[in-house]
């Protein structure tokens, strides 16, 4: 199994050797539904649909760069978390993966939680309706405001992850004349990367309390002595973009190791653990993803075989996919404006957007593919870089693609597999104007995140 996109750094070098590159796909027109939202396919005239919509209207209405939503997928992937973990357990979904208003809709009707790792977060959460004890507040570094803003909306759960957090958020529940109910983030000494998990004897990062070095025994003592405190759990997240549940097997041994502890030291079961995000989702047809109820099993039977181990009463299980929920829902629309070949080497396809809504690729060498999407061709396969119209050489959206040899300007393109750290990580590089988020579903589109105006930019430039 081969993985892609993760935060670890490159894994391929610069330039691929000649023959490197995989033979090109049978069929240039196919969308893999393993990789695209479910709604996506081919009209009878060659065009891709999603949500029962032509991408050329869709196109011409909002205009390109965009990203389409497939709020039906968006939907049917959440209830499958929710089933596959059933009642006894809570799904949190990662809000950084990308958040708004009609996203946190459609969490709080399909019944799942939310996971929010900043202040303003939390305000997109509450403005939309999401009850705050349905919200866990993360953050290696919350200031008081957020503190503040959490404990005094009641915020289900706060994830503390320093010595100092345990005493400002313990001081602002005292001030608020509540009991703050809180989880413990710990390091496991699991270093969870795109192709395996590694054992580390230290945690040299920046999250979470150390189990090995004692740190998160003694934040465990500190909580319990704090009265305004209520230690809900032991949470633990081990990374993103991963395929192996051996990682989370071992964090969940660990973490069920010190509820063990915290029992032989405080007399005390402590009901949660959380076993964060970080399930991998399919880029290229190389990735092969684990589907919910898989993941459900297979954490369910860790968490129960490792407390029956310790004669523990299992707790009440939680945990925190972004990734998984929302990547496959969308793809970015895209128009080609110029291509530059180079004889023996490559196509290079200019879009209208690049590393300002999608900084994936070049700052994670995340791998994506491409489609035509406003009509299908039989011309040859050309070895293509679907590069943006930004001002640096490495931005670069889709390194190694292979697209139709009669590819011209005006062509519409689409990549797959863009709904998470996307929009969430645009930026305004070179005053790009951040693309519009459109969910589509049953026919009918509108805009969730509407596109930025040259008046959002100058508004802000007051000098
Ligand atoms: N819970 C915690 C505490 C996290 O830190 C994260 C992600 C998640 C849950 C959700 O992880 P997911 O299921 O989405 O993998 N920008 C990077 C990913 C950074 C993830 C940060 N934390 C990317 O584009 O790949």
């Amino acid at each position: 199994m081969s993985r892609s996109a993760h935060p670890a750094g490159p894994r391929h070098a610069d330039v691929l050797p000649e023959g490197h590159y995989a033979a090109p796909p049978a069929d240039l027109n196919h969308l893999d539904p393993r990789i695209w939202s479910r709604t996506v396919t081919r009209n009878d005239d060659g065009a891709a649909q999603v949500g029962g919509l032509d991408v050329r209207a869709l196109a011409q209405e909002y205009g390109t760069p965009a990203y389409v939503m497939d709020e039906q997928d968006f939907r049917a992937r959440c209830r499958a978390w929710r089933s596959a973990f059933g009642d006894g357990a809570d799904v949190f979904y990662a809000g950084k993966a990308f958040l708004s208003r009609a996203v946190v809709r459609w969490l709080h009707e399909e019944g799942l939680n939310l996971d929010v790792c900043s202040g303003t977060e939390l305000a997109v959460a509450l403005d939309a309706g999401m009850p705050a004890e349905r919200i866990a507040l993360h953050g290696n570094n919350k200031s008081a405001a957020e503190i503040e803003r959490a404990v005094g909306a009641g915020v289900g759960r706060i994830v503390l992850d320093s010595f100092q957090e345990i005493d400002r958020v313990a001081d602002a529940a005292r001030r608020h004349g509540v009991r703050q109910r809180v989880q413990i983030r710990v390091t496991v000494g699991v270093e969870a990367h795109t192709h395996e998990f590694i054992a580390t004897a230290h945690e040299d990062q920046k999250f979470g309390l150390s189990l090995a070095d004692g740190q998160a025994a003694e934040a465990v003592r500190r909580v319990l002595a704090r009265g305004s405190l209520e230690l809900a759990g032991i949470h633990s997240h081990i990374g993103s973009q991963i395929f192996d549940m051996a990682g989370f097997e071992v964090a969940a041994r660990r973490v069920v190791g010190l509820l063990a502890a915290v029992r032989d030291e405080h007399g005390l079961e402590l009901p949660e653990i959380d076993l964060g995000g970080g399930l991998g989702i399919a880029y290229t047809p190389d990735d092969d993803p684990w589907e919910p109820q898989d993941i459900a099993k297979a954490l369910g039977d860790i968490v129960t075989r490792e407390c029956e181990a310790a004669g523990l009463r299992p707790p009440r299980l939680s945990v925190e996919p972004g990734r998984a929920i929302v990547g496959p829902t969308a793809f970015t629309l895209y128009e080609v404006g110029t291509t530059k070949e180079l004889p023996g080497l490559r196509t290079y396809v200019s879009v209208d957007g690049g590393m300002s809504d999608n900084i994936r690729t070049a700052l994670y060498d995340a791998e994506y593919c491409v489609a035509l999407v406003s009509r299908t061709s039989d011309a040859e396969p050309m070895l293509s870089r679907v590069v943006g119209k930004h001002c640096e050489s490495g931005d670069i959206v889709v390194k190694d693609a292979f697209l139709p040899a009669d590819l011209a300007p005006g062509d519409l393109l689409a990549v797959p597999a863009t709904g998470a750290y996307c929009r969430s990580m645009a930026s305004n590089y070179n005053h790009a104007l951040r693309p519009p988020v459109i969910a589509v579903a049953d026919g009918r589109a509108r805009v969730i995140v509407r596109r930025e105006t040259e008046d959002d930019l100058l508004r802000l430039d007051v000098g």
